[in-house]
């Protein structure tokens, strides 16, 4: 476009010095007319130079950068006054912690902070209602957070008959927090409170992967909600629940902290902390940001298909560990909660994703939750069924059915066919020589209904192995499911499979 409209332009000025020379005599007057004949076309052809470039821009302006030219003045005003240190990207020092615990259930769950909590690298506190033992002997000094009294909160009306008035303690915890904090600390960059129950367990390198999508100069309020549709009916579809985790951004914190003591007067009703705060939030008229890595696992029985099974965002926290069974079998909770802090180190950003494949030469479905576990099934299953979590789990309400979850399932097949071998994570490594991880999955020997079915029987298998490079930008990218391939071999005992990203034309096709 802008070359023609040059070129137009030109055209009509060359036309007409063509058309004087075809005007012109022999002689003096030639000369003259030559003369003059090469000064205007000097003159025009300046015109043109100088009067083009302020064309061209014109141009360019209007074509693309006029949006930038509103943003322009916008933007100085708000480099001026930050500092290069505000420019940095968030990270785990950008956060402070605030843990909602209970002196009566201390002893226990403090095993489940120390999981994920390091005092050298993280910030925050662990807030009790009153003075707990802090044993040195079992590290506690070292591997737990400072412990925090709340303030006495018994001046606030509590009302709800099922609730336990703890819920105002817990649900101030944030503004306590921010109180807290001396000026020191907040020079030194707090962007984001997050918070977190006692029974919480945090993936903090996938935390800092979602708060580095948002503004911490904003007012935010992001978390997810529960896995039961009646708890979000009875509570909200708008809410962040606390044990599931939810982070609330400085200026949200400051705006909350100014209000949310006159705001806890006006629900005296309420059941629970994150209702409370969520009241204050819509007071505020700040919505939830939905971030659905944050697991409040509002279920009983075994998490199993909702672990093989993660939807494709980074996998943030994980809820309610005392009410689930171990995340691994024939081992204590903690022990299995701490067995997945091996590949979270190894490869964070691709802890718990899926990917899918088929053995062709078998005729098996292949599902790979990576430092997890690894499903065989006999026959094909197309990714739409893959991805959906298969019912391993009970209800939050004990009487709800599977219409009572807010996302879809899949039903635990009773055909003895279609009973998946599942193989738990036995070990993960970071192999050097090959620059890739390596993670081995054992199947727990647990009886397997017999099979008619004329295939290759998954039975023989007895170890997996997947190879992986570790991608630690991963969620820079735009979501897509990892792909995998099985890798032949001549074992018959084992299965090699390799994960990464999709290939060029690459699609998970049920063979
Ligand atoms: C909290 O305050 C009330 C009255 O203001 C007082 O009776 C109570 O003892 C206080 N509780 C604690 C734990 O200090
Ligand atoms: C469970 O663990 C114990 C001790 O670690 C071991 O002796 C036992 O064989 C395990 N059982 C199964 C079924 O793996
Ligand atoms: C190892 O893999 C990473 C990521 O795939 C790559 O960036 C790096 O260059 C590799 N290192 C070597 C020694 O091959
Ligand atoms: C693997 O299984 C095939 C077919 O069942 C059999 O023919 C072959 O001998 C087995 N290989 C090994 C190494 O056991």
């Amino acid at each position: 476009m802008k070359g023609n409209k040059k070129d137009s332009s030109e055209k009509p000025i060359w036309d007409r010095t063509s058309s004087n020379i075809s005007m012109t005599r022999p002689g003096r007057l030639m000369i003259w007319l030559l003369l003059f004949i090469s000064v205007t076309y000097i003159i025009y052809t300046l015109k043109i130079v100088s009067t083009s470039h302020p064309c061209q821009e014109d141009l360019t302006s209007y074509d693309s950068d006029s949006i930038l030219h509103h943003q322009r003045p916008a933007k100085k005003a708000l480099t001026v006054p930050v500092t290069a240190a505000e420019h940095e990207a968030t990270d785990l020092n950008h956060v402070v912690f605030g843990i909602a615990a209970s002196s009566k259930l201390w002893k226990h769950r403090k095993e489940y902070i120390k999981i994920w909590f390091k005092p050298k690298k993280m910030r925050g506190y662990v807030w009790l209602d009153k003075e707990v033992k802090i044993k040195s002997d079992a590290g506690d000094q070292e591997n737990l957070p400072p412990v925090r009294i709340s303030g006495n909160t018994s001046s606030f009306r509590y009302t709800n008959k099922k609730g336990h008035r703890s819920a105002i303690r817990i649900s101030r915890i944030v503004s306590e927090t921010l109180m807290n904090l001396d000026s020191e600390e907040k020079k030194k960059n707090v962007r984001w409170f997050v918070m977190g129950d006692d029974d919480t367990v945090f993936v903090t390198d996938n935390l800092i992967r979602v708060l580095r999508k948002y503004d911490h100069e904003q007012m935010y309020y992001i978390g997810s909600l529960s896995e039961s549709h009646l708890q979000n009916i009875f509570f909200s579809y708008g809410m962040a629940y606390g044990g599931g985790g939810f982070a609330i951004s400085y200026p949200l914190a400051v705006a909350l902290s100014k209000m949310q003591d006159r705001c806890i007067q006006r629900y005296p009703a309420l059941y629970g902390s994150d209702d409370r705060m969520q009241a204050c939030m819509a007071e505020l008229g700040v919505p939830l940001t939905k971030e659905i890595g944050f697991h409040q696992y509002d279920v009983h029985g075994n998490l199993f298909g909702l672990l093989a099974a993660h939807p494709v965002i980074p996998f943030v926290s994980m809820h309610h560990l005392d009410v689930v069974e171990p995340i691994f079998p024939n081992m204590t909770r903690v022990r299995a909660i701490k067995k997945l802090t091996t590949p979270m180190k190894i490869d964070s950003a691709g802890l718990l994703q899926q990917s899918i494949c088929y053995d062709k030469y078998k005729s098996w479905t292949i599902s790979v939750s990576w430092g997890y576990a690894v499903q065989v099934f006999r026959g094909s299953f197309s990714p739409r069924e893959m991805e959906m979590p298969s019912r391993t789990f009970l209800n939050w309400y004990k009487r709800a059915d599977y219409t009572a979850y807010a996302f879809n399932t899949r039903p635990v097949s009773r055909n003895p066919c279609q009973t998946p071998f599942v193989f738990h994570m036995s070990n993960v490594k970071f192999d050097p020589q090959l620059n890739t991880t390596v993670s081995e999955y054992t199947r727990h020997q647990d009886r397997h209904p017999a099979c008619r079915w004329d295939m290759a029987n998954p039975e023989e298998i007895n170890n997996i192995v997947v190879y992986k490079e570790p991608d630690p930008h991963l969620w820079s990218r735009s979501p897509r499911r990892n792909c995998c391939r099985v890798l032949q071999t001549k074992r018959n005992n084992t299965l090699w499979i390799n994960v990464g990203v999709c290939r060029a034309g690459e699609v998970t096709e049920v063979k």
